[in-house]
């Protein structure tokens, strides 16, 4: 069973589905550029429980339909990464299938929305054309190798170097985006000092939610200034965070996460920013342990 599969396997041909989980960056540091103008990077990545479906059945030929709370705008041709996923895989060969993708992360917004899809597209397509996965999957998004993986990971590189870690404790994690699109390479642009120390070489094994937070305290997301000073409603978010024990920006934002010991504190944080914030998009869920 694949690790994105979360309903029992379909028969082959059959109707199948994959979720396309949130990708967090709980933390991202920018410690280099390449000469293509690619950052190195060190970031702790995690799924959180919050993302869109991919649904196929066979089909003559290759198409995409989207609904869901934020289809509104969403490509349905060769510009959506599910598509361009699907393309890679097929290879020429002339393969149809039916997609459905139901949107519900906003794009653009730094928790991986387009390179999830596309992960899960690519493992969902895999296995119903029975075809293996392409080598070089990073060429569809950087964030596309860590989104075809599912606990949390270390990753470094561009984003195609990925390190497994072991499960992290229970944590609950409240995601908040203020409905600004933040251009990921404006905001790589803007950052003035790309050479920022790593991680420790060592990431520890946490015995409890609060030796995680501590370990996180100490660690950053270089994007986060650059993207508050050409967003500053992305400080709001934080702000709205303030009792999590730790509010951070994801990649290159907008979204700001809080992590939280319960369900319960989790729940009425997210009620809270959502009645006080309406045009907001705020959702909830737990850190996904493998
Ligand atoms: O690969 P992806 O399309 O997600 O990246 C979007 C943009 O973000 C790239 O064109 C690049 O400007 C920037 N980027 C970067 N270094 C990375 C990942 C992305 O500079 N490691």
């Amino acid at each position: 069973m694949s690790f994105l599969e979360d309903a029992a396997p379909a028969s082959p041909g059959a109707a199948a589905s994959r979720m396309a989980w949130a990708k967090v960056n709980l933390t991202l540091h920018c410690t280099g550029q390449r000469a293509d103008g690619y950052h190195l990077l060190d970031s702790l990545v995690v799924r959180a429980g919050v993302g869109d479906a991919l649904h196929v059945v066979p089909a003559e030929d290759l198409s995409l339909t989207v609904s869901g709370t934020r289809a509104e705008g969403v490509p349905t041709d060769a510009r959506n990464l599910v598509l361009q996923a699907a393309e890679m895989l097929d290879a020429g060969a002339g393969r149809g299938a039916a997609l459905h993708l139901e949107k519900h992360l906003p794009a653009a917004a730094g928790i991986g929305g387009g390179s999830a899809d596309a992960a899960a597209a690519l493992d969902l397509l895999s296995a119903h054309w029975g075809v293996p996965l392409p080598a070089d999957t990073a060429r569809l998004g950087a964030d596309v190798p860590v989104c075809l993986t599912r606990g949390p990971q270390r990753m470094q590189g561009v984003g195609e170097v990925l390190t497994p870690l072991s499960a992290l404790p229970p944590c609950q994690m409240v995601l908040v985006n203020p409905g600004v699109d933040v251009p990921t390479p404006a905001v790589f642009s803007a950052l003035s000092d790309k050479n920022q120390p790593p991680m420790p070489d060592v990431i520890p094994t946490f015995a409890g939610f609060s030796d995680l937070i501590d370990f996180l305290r100490e660690q950053r997301n270089d994007l986060a200034a650059p993207a508050i000073a050409r967003e500053p409603v992305i400080a709001s978010c934080l702000e709205a965070l303030s009792d999590a024990a730790l509010a951070r920006m994801s990649g290159s934002g907008a979204t700001c996460f809080g992590l939280y010991a319960n369900a319960a504190q989790a729940k009425a944080a997210a009620h809270r920013i959502s009645a006080a914030a309406l045009h907001w998009w705020v959702a909830a869920g737990p850190i996904l342990a493998a």
